[in-house]
């Protein structure tokens, strides 16, 4: 997956995601996730080195609110759902 996005309407905000691939998403002040890299509107591409911690995001997240896609999301989240 070359893209991802977090959907901050279903996350719980419990920090996994950050902690598996801390280079692509981080916490705002009331811990919901969003993507680094763009601001979580999922259209830069993760660089290659980083799909597998993002792959390992997407598997731990407990609500499911990590999305990923060969395809840019345009800040839609639920896109490809
Ligand atoms: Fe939220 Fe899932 Fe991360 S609940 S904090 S997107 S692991």
């Amino acid at each position: 997956a070359k893209y991802t996005i977090v959907d901050q309407d279903t996350c719980i905000a419990c920090g996994a995601c950050s902690g598996v691939a801390p280079d692509i998403y981080d916490h705002t002040d009331d811990g919901i996730s969003y993507v680094t890299i763009d601001q979580n509107e999922g259209m830069v591409e993760v660089p290659a080195e980083l799909h597998d911690d993002v792959e390992d995001a997407y598997e731990g997240c407990p609500s499911d609110s990590i999305k990923i896609s060969d395809e840019p999301f345009h800040g839609n989240a639920l896109k490809y759902s």
